[in-house]
């Protein structure tokens, strides 16, 4: 039977200025979910967008157009977007989908006849012209953070999910389940200050908000917020019925990957929800960094921003990917800057990379008209490439077991370094003039090759562009993860001609 995965992103609030830190999130989904279709899952991955409440709501006004025009037009951004980023989602799901909708009212019925939901009242600071409440931490020198304006107490009836009650099953889930939130630092971070301090109700409905799905026994309140939105994850699959196929192909999910704020909505809200519905938890919730710049959040405020198409059009989009996989530790924040871009692309995939597959594929085609020969003939000094190379897939499997995609990557680009001094030290163009050692030159060529090839193919999940580029220049059919682990796996093939993958980045004064 295939193994499964199911992973998360967040659904993104629709917007027209995605920048390079929302886009984030979804490199990282993206890679981890190729990495496990390489290695023979059936993977299911998905994001969307969340497209209720008041802010756009206010937005779709200020254009004169209703909430769902508003959103239909906006969210081709966002698979615009993805789609120029090469994310192979499985699924996109809409907050507004007639399905998620339905199933929304049926989780809340449900709660509610289960006596999860009760209707209460609900205290707090109102920015009337922006119809939002505020905590008072939230508020600017005691004012709306959105406009400014004064904020009044106001109290409305509301829906209330008891979420104080799930206090102690959620500090014994956490313990029985010891990686349900990475990494560490955040869970400690979350029972500290969020569970130990005591859970209170959490509101799930407003009557001040118009644009939101209605409550099915109380149409004029709407569900509010994270029940909406967190209960993405299962609407899609076909809850809740739960006899659907997929729901019961991939529910629980393996992976919610998020940032990290969001992280306590999809650590504690969210399992307390599904303990309530009476259905499994997800296995992992991950709550990685952020993208910075200059140690600031980057925001069309602050005038930091830019379309990440524009890097993409400037540097290619497998240039935005690696930079943005390889230069974060994953789980820390990383600093986002088109400087370090440019280096990074210049030290790793045009010298390192590049210029390898360039002059190896140059040489095969100098001195045997592209043939590729494997005479078996090994030597000494090729074990160390050969069993890096052989060993880089085990390497790379235990990187991403604990999703260290730049870890895993550095692991590859050392095997290219160690290709690029293995042509130094054993030096074909010397080689080449001496007619006793063809045979000599032919291993030499084709350890390098197959090499490439191992690493091309370990590529695939970060830089799939480039990763295919290569595998078509070796005119390999031999793509499986399986052929990795000896290390004759290219076939005697002719190769394709050579081709630039990576130009060098000019940098003007
Ligand atoms: N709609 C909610 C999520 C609901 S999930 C049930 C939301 N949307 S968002 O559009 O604001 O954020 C989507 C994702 O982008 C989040 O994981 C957030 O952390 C991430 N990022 C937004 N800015 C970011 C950076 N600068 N750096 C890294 N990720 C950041 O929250």
């Amino acid at each position: 039977m295939n193994k499964k995965y199911y992973i998360t992103t967040p659904i993104y609030y629709p917007s027209a200025n995605f920048h390079i830190g929302h886009c984030y999130t979804t490199i990282i989904a993206d890679a981890l979910a190729r990495y496990k279709r390489l290695n023979g899952y059936d993977v299911f991955f998905q994001t969307g967008t969340d497209e209720h409440g008041a802010k756009i709501a206010q937005k779709a006004e200020e254009k004169g157009v209703s909430p769902k025009e508003y959103v239909d037009e906006i969210i081709e951004n966002a698979k615009d977007l993805w789609k120029q980023l090469g994310i192979s989602y499985d699924y996109f799901i809409r907050t507004t989908d007639e399905q998620h909708v339905k199933a929304v009212q049926a989780i809340f019925q449900k709660l509610y006849d289960k006596g999860e939901i009760y209707k209460g009242s609900y205290k707090g600071l109102y920015c009337i012209p922006c119809e939002s409440f505020w905590t008072p931490t939230q508020l600017v020198d005691g004012k709306c953070p959105d406009c400014g304006r004064e904020v009044k107490e106001v109290t409305e009836e509301a829906y209330f999910f008891k979420l104080s009650q799930y206090q102690d099953k959620l500090i014994k889930f956490y313990e029985e389940n010891p990686d349900f939130i990475l990494p560490l630092s955040r869970k400690n971070e979350l029972i500290n200050n969020f569970i130990k301090p005591g859970l209170e109700d959490l509101c799930v409905s407003r009557t001040s908000v118009k644009w939101g799905i209605p409550v099915p026994m109380d149409p004029d309140h709407v569900i509010y917020v994270w029940l909406d939105a967190l209960t993405n994850y299962i609407t899609s699959l076909g809850y809740p019925d739960e006899s659907a196929e997929l729901y019961q192909k991939y529910w629980p999910a393996d992976l919610h990957l998020v940032g990290k704020e969001i992280t306590r909505f999809h650590a504690i809200i969210w399992p307390a929800i599904l303990m309530a519905l009476d259905i499994p938890l997800p296995k992992q919730v991950f709550g990685h960094g952020w993208l910075v710049i200059d140690g600031g959040k980057i925001s069309k405020s602050l005038g930091n921003y830019k379309d990440p198409r524009e890097y993409i059009d400037s540097y290619g989009v497998d240039a935005v990917r690696y930079f943005v996989l390889r230069e974060v530790p994953f789980g820390a924040d990383g600093t986002f800057s088109e400087d370090a871009l440019i280096t990074r692309t210049n030290a790793d995939l045009v010298n390192n990379l590049g210029n390898l597959v360039n002059r190896t594929i140059t040489m095969a085609h100098k001195y045997f008209d592209g043939q590729v020969i494997n005479p078996k003939a090994t030597e000494e000094i090729d074990n160390d490439l050969r069993n890096s190379a052989t060993d880089l897939r085990k390497k790379v499997d235990a990187k991403m077991a604990e999703l260290k995609a730049n870890e895993a990557l550095e692991e590859i680009f050392e095997v290219l370094r160690k290709c690029n001094k293995y042509i130094d030290d054993t030096t074909p163009w010397l080689l080449a003039k001496d007619e006793t050692k063809q045979v000599r030159l032919q291993t030499v060529i084709y350890n390098i090759l197959e090499a490439i090839r191992i690493c091309a193919i370990l590529l695939d999940p970060f830089i799939p562009t480039t990763s295919q580029r290569i595998l078509d220049q070796l005119n390999t059919q031999n793509k499986s993860i399986d052929s990795l682990d000896t290390f004759d796996g290219l076939e005697e093939v002719t190769l394709n001609k050579a081709e630039i993958l990576f130009q060098r980045i000019e940098v003007s004064e």
